[in-house]
């Protein structure tokens, strides 16, 4: 087999159970070299459990992988050197300085003379000023882009990172995504997964995941049009009372409720729009208006998981 000619990622029926609980199954991924994949889904949906089976720490209990053409099931080891992985749970040395941590993940991989890589990624990442500052003195946000070079030092072809920017400040993540088109020209594979739909948004392509399954793939824009009927946009004075009773009136619609604005989705559409607007007017919550605009993720998500299954948006 032609390794470099394989997807950086295919599994098919990919599966994984602790006791009764099913964490992921039927589990159908694949994506190509040089792609940026998201995983999104609300918690316990199985984004970090299907990382870990894709970088080969958890064994599967069903199914079969295959990450750069190697079995997950059989070369594991080929695998790891070739694949970095940032966990949501990854701890730095905080006694260590930035120099330190990097040097210490290097020694872990056996990178020799890592002097010159350590240069770059302190270039691309920004911390060659930082350099000799312990690493328990970081920001959350500087914290993550040197975990990020950490996972960098032995030139991994893919990365695998769950939910890299929780925790990191808005302006600190627009940074952390400049990182990640960096890295992405460079030819590596990146698959993260986010509760941000924002950052879903600037994935290549998605998957939502659901109880352990991937419920939909695509790019983004695919994904919206997968939605049927119309998101009315729909705009009063009181938007939260607007929001309670509408979701009071009609628990299956789909709302998401903006700073300025309400969306709303349901199968029916129009009619279900004007009946809204109908009962927003006769609840007292008029002037409202009303017009239909193109589905954000969130919109879709809500519609397909129910919101109180959404993952978070950032509006
Ligand atoms: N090591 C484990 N032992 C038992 N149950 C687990 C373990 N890891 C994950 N689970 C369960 O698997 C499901 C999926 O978890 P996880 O993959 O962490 O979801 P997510 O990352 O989407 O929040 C959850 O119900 C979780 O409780
Ligand atoms: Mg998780």
């Amino acid at each position: 087999m032609i390794a470099d000619r394989q997807p950086a990622i295919l599994t098919r029926g990919l599966a994984r159970s602790f006791g009764p609980v099913s964490a992921v199954s039927g589990f159908d991924l694949e994506v190509q070299r040089g792609e940026m994949f998201g995983l999104v889904g609300p918690d316990s949906a199985g984004k970090s459990t299907a990382i870990r089976l894709l970088c080969g720490i958890l064994k599967p209990t069903g199914g079969e992988g295959h990450i750069l053409g190697f079995n997950l099931a059989t070369e594991a080891e080929q695998i790891k050197s070739r694949i970095g992985y940032l966990s949501q749970a990854f701890t730095l040395y905080g006694d260590l300085t930035i120099d330190e941590n990097i040097e210490f993940f290097a020694a872990i991989h056996g990178v020799r003379g890592f002097q010159k890589r350590r240069n770059d990624l302190l270039d691309f990442t920004r911390l060659a000023p930082f350099r000799k500052r312990l690493a328990g003195a970081l920001s959350g946000g500087m914290k993550k882009k040197l975990a990020l070079a950490c996972t960098l030092i032995h030139t991994p072809e893919i990365i695998f990172l769950d939910e890299p920017s929780t925790g990191v400040d808005p302006l600190s993540r627009g940074e952390f995504w400049n990182i990640l088109s960096d890295i992405l020209e460079q030819g590596v594979t990146i698959l993260m997964t986010t509760p941000y739909l924002d950052e879903a948004d600037r994935c290549h392509r998605i998957g939502l995941m659901n109880k352990g399954r991937l419920i939909q793939t695509g790019t983004p824009d695919e994904v919206k049009a997968t939605l049927p009927g119309i998101v009315f946009k729909i705009e009063c004075a009181d938007l939260g009372a607007a929001y309670r009773t509408l979701k009071q009136k009609w628990p299956a619609a789909g709302l998401v409720l903006y700073g300025d604005r309400l969306n709303l989705w349901t199968p029916r559409g129009d009619a279900d729009a004007k009946a809204s607007v109908a009962w927003l007017e006769q609840q007292k919550l008029g002037p409202v208006a009303l017009s239909p605009i193109s589905p954000s993720l969130e919109d879709v998500f809500v519609a397909l998981l129910g919101s109180k299954q959404a993952p978070g948006g950032e509006s």
